[in-house]
């Protein structure tokens, strides 16, 4: 947090000042960024169902990924509310159920109980992989934000993520199955990375930005909605975010999260997302 002010755990939507809204400080990359957010994380009570039939059994672990479910479903309730407020046209119960159902990954469908990752541990490296790019993602939002509102929702949201973060990367280190050798834990993070190439934000993205009766003239194109999304994320990130992500991600799978190869996968992946993001991407002054 650069603000300064620390978001405990357990808010709700009421502590949100949505009197403040301020609807000339809210950009249209910014608007279809939180749309887009919104979608993705009001889906995380499938995922919650998934990860009840890997770790049965696990009453503690249930519980907590049962609550953590519970708060990725509120922050898309609160950029979901912020982004009608935004866009009075966009309906965000609409567009969520068009994203549920057209998103459905095999493993939410299927009765299997072993993880995709291969283990409970490889899931949950695969869960801090996804932790360390939503906290530095709403990191990055709360701090590109103009809206005093989003600044808050961001705020709050990032914190939680992060506490996310800790509570997968607490369970990793709480399984008593052996531990995946260095290679592996690698091969799941970077599986896992590479899926941020996959429908989920893609197809959040077309859900959340082209409407219902503009489907027929833009069909839905993985690889062109994929490009948007990333064109859109990219130009909030900073270097800095970019860097804290890396960071959480070496400390996932065992490596040295201040280490020089760290620095170095730090430095690469802000190229490749300056690249990826084409020219827009503003340079980072606190990089
Ligand atoms: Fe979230
Ligand atoms: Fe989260």
């Amino acid at each position: 947090m650069t603000s300064g002010t620390v978001y405990t755990a357990g808010w709700s939507l009421d502590d949100i000042p949505w009197d403040r809204f301020d609807r000339s400080k809210a950009s249209p990359g910014m608007i279809a960024a939180v749309k887009a957010a919104a979608l993705v994380e009001f889906n995380a009570p499938a995922y919650v169902s998934y990860l009840a039939r890997v770790f049965e059994g696990a009453e503690r672990s249930l519980a907590d990924f049962k609550r953590w479910g519970d708060e990725e479903a509120q922050h898309g309730l609160a950029l979901g509310r912020w982004a009608e407020m935004a866009d009075p046209a966009w309906s965000f119960e609409q567009a969520f159920a068009r994203f549920q159902t057209g998103y459905k990954p095999p493993h939410f469908t299927s009765e299997e109980t072993v993880s995709v990752r291969g283990s409970r541990r490889g899931e949950m490296i695969a869960r801090c992989v996804v932790e360390s790019g939503t906290s530095s993602y709403y990191s990055a939002i709360r701090e590109a934000a103009d809206e005093p509102v989003l600044k808050e929702i961001a705020g709050r949201i990032a914190a939680d993520e992060f506490r996310h973060y800790r509570l997968f990367f607490d369970t990793l280190h709480a399984q008593d199955e052996p531990e995946l050798p260095f290679w592996r834990r690698l091969l799941v993070a970077l599986g896992r990375i590479n899926e941020s190439d996959d429908d989920e934000l893609a197809y959040a993205y077309y859900c959340a930005t082209v409407g219902p009766d503009e489907e027929a003239a833009n069909p839905y194109r993985r690889s062109e909605y994929a490009r948007q999304s990333f064109a859109c994320s990219g130009r909030i990130y900073r270097r800095h975010h970019i860097r804290k992500l890396v960071q959480m991600v070496a400390k996932a799978v065992g490596a040295d999260p201040q280490g020089r190869i760290t620095s170095w996968a730090a430095a690469f992946m802000w190229r490749l997302f300056q690249f990826r993001a084409g020219s827009t991407l503003a340079s980072a002054p606190n990089g």
